[in-house]
């Protein structure tokens, strides 16, 4: 007699506590993830964009050495523009000194130099031991190099500047071969655009610092500031992590 009474009633409690629950259990299982995940490869891909028209490495390289070997250009760089923005790079560089991201005693390594103003300027304000890399050298302040493979060896740098992040093809190589060869301690600053669009001949397309952080994988975020260095808005600061230093 009580068993046949209590079954239905238990049955129907359970039927309608699932039906109650089944908007819930909707909402628990498909919201949070369509919310999610475009939200994270927002942060990666949206944020960082390459351009599209490179047809290959070639037409690339080909692309970039078709202004930096213009002759005109190259007289311009090597005198009007000379005295006008080595000064403008001194102070960056002091203070980078003043926050001790820099020392005099630092090997420095800036790449995508061209004539190597920054080189000079590193120079001038005590660094010595100072070299840039670019597709087209500059004896002596510039050697020949590509970014996307750095003519170095491991652990060879304590400071490394770039203001042509922009020109990557490929931003996570640019990146890895910063982490490699600079020491564990190392900082690379970065000069990028993030409010306006660099000049035609860049490659990507930076809209936040958020891809930096994520490409920057060995590294720790030390410091970013607005600068104005020529049309270049944001800079940026990686302290290279030890080996066993954990994430965070
Ligand atoms: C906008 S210029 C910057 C020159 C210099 N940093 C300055 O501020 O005066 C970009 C430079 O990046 C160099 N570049 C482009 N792609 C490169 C690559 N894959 N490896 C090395 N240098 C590259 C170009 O040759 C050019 O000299
Ligand atoms: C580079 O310039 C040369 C001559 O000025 C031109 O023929 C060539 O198509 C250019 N290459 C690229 C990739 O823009
Ligand atoms: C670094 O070098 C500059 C320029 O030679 C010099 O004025 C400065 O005193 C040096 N700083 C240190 C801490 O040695
Ligand atoms: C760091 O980034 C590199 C390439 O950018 C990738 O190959 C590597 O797997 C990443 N490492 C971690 C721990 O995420």
């Amino acid at each position: 007699m009580k068993l046949t009474l209590t079954k239905p009633f238990i049955l129907r409690c359970f039927l309608i506590s699932l039906f109650l629950s089944l908007p819930f259990l909707f909402l628990h299982l498909f919201s949070p993830q369509q919310q999610q995940q475009p939200q994270h490869s927002h942060s990666t891909t949206k944020d960082l964009t390459i351009r599209p028209g490179y047809t290959s490495y070639e037409t690339y390289i080909q692309r970039q050495l078709n202004k930096t070997l213009n002759p005109r250009l190259r007289k311009i760089w090597t005198t009007r523009d000379w005295n006008r923005k080595i000064p403008v790079f001194a102070r960056f560089f002091e203070d980078l000194k003043d926050k001790s991201l820099l020392q005099n005693t630092s090997k420095a390594l800036c790449i995508g130099a061209r004539v190597g103003q920054e080189v000079e300027a590193l120079r001038r304000v005590g660094v010595v031991d100072s070299v840039g890399i670019d597709l087209v050298p500059y004896p002596p302040l510039v050697v020949k190099g590509d970014f996307h493979h750095q003519p170095f060896g491991d652990e060879t740098f304590d400071f490394e500047f770039s203001n042509v992040f922009d020109h990557a093809l490929y931003p996570q190589r640019f990146v890895a071969e910063i982490e490699r060869t600079l020491k564990p301690d190392g900082v690379c600053v970065l000069h990028v655009a993030l409010s306006r669009r660099a000049d035609k001949y860049s490659a990507n397309d930076l809209y936040s610092v958020q891809p930096l952080v994520e490409l920057f994988n060995k590294s720790v975020l030390v410091h970013v500031r607005t600068v104005d260095g020529f049309g270049l808005d944001t800079e940026v600061a990686f302290r290279k992590k030890h080996k066993l230093q954990t994430s965070r």
